[in-house]
């Protein structure tokens, strides 16, 4: 057993495919360079799983068997910091050990935007924690573990948030084969747009859910759609086809607005993205708020990234994270 250990996991955008990727269609997922960091310690009370996060200001500590605590925060915490503390109970209970955690996170990813912030925490937590107890984690291992995780937070998640923070790069996933990695040869000028309304996922996926429930014939179209954005998308990865790749963004965020997940925020971003020039851009996660991606010229990406500001939301410019999870110390 170590005394104190850390890792980062990274947050992630969906080019395309989300919400398709929930009914086991593909979707092609990149990690950026916004990382999760958790730092795991030997706590001081056997069995007690302290979670302190900087970001929400918030502590508190579970009993092995799940009562809450709070330090910092009120009790809504309890919920949020469920997955971490579901990691540590599995985690130590393949340890054999019988100490205490102390977990602390510390991310720069925003929350509940749709860039796999909640998903990123839960990977570094495993690699943390795992590596703190000596217990030795392949990278399916922690994918798992953090999906299990996402399983309790969310409703039918998809898997491709822990996926790319577990193994980096760009994959195509897909629910029943798991991840390809993507060949891609160009830069992506992308810049992120945050309408800064957050939102939660699994109303999101009910509501594509109940969609698809009344209307199979039509949604399902939509996602034939999707799939084929999806392979086309690849290919224009591949040959590093802006033009193409910022048709494919738009379209995919047409069907997504079909579907019933954009809303005045997201589409005021989205046009003032365009209007500066972007070749393409499209919502990015679960929709309802959260995050827009927008594909813009080499040259142009500074004009873009300024038009989403004077819109009203936040923006930056990102870049690929060749790595997944990692172990910091
Ligand atoms: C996740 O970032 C986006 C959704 O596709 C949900 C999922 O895949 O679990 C909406």
């Amino acid at each position: 057993m170590k005394s104190i250990s850390r890792a980062s996991a990274p947050a992630k955008v969906i080019l395309f495919g989300e919400h398709f990727v929930v009914y086991d269609r593909p979707a092609i997922v990149m990690a950026i360079d916004r990382r999760a960091y958790v730092t795991a310690r030997i706590g001081r009370e056997k069995n007690l799983i302290v979670v302190r996060s900087r970001a929400m200001n918030a502590s508190g500590a579970y009993t092995i068997s799940g009562e809450y605590h709070p330090i910092e925060g009120g009790l809504e915490n309890k919920t949020k910091f469920k997955p971490i503390y579901m990691i540590a109970r599995r985690i130590l209970a393949m340890s054999g050990e019988e100490t205490g955690i102390e977990i602390e996170v510390d991310s720069t990813i925003p929350i509940a935007a749709g860039l796999g912030s909640s998903a990123a925490v839960a990977v570094a937590s495993a690699a943390a924690i795992g590596n703190l107890l000596k217990v030795k984690l392949s990278q399916d291992e922690i994918f798992r573990l953090a999906l299990e995780a996402e399983r309790i937070v969310h409703v039918n998640p998809s898997g491709v948030d822990p996926a790319i923070s577990t193994y980096g790069g760009t994959l195509i996933y897909r629910r029943s084969e798991g991840i390809r990695r993507l060949e891609v040869n160009v830069d992506l000028p992308l810049i992120i747009g945050d309408t800064c309304i957050e939102r939660v996922t699994g109303d999101m996926v009910s509501h594509v859910g109940g969609l698809r429930g009344r209307y199979p014939s039509i949604i399902d179209r939509i996602m034939d759609a999707g799939e084929a954005i999806v392979n086309l998308g690849a290919e224009a990865l591949r040959e590093g086809n802006l033009k193409v790749l910022g048709d494919l963004m738009n379209i995919n965020h047409a069907l997504l607005c079909a579907l019933g997940v954009s809303n005045d925020a997201i589409e005021r971003l989205i046009g003032a993205a365009r209007r500066a020039g972007a070749l393409g851009a499209k919502l990015t996660g679960a929709g309802g708020g959260g995050c827009i991606i927008a594909l813009s010229e080499p040259g142009n990406v500074d004009r873009v990234a300024e038009a989403i500001k004077h819109a009203g939301g936040e923006s930056f410019v990102t870049g690929r994270a060749m790595e997944g999870v990692r172990i910091e110390e």
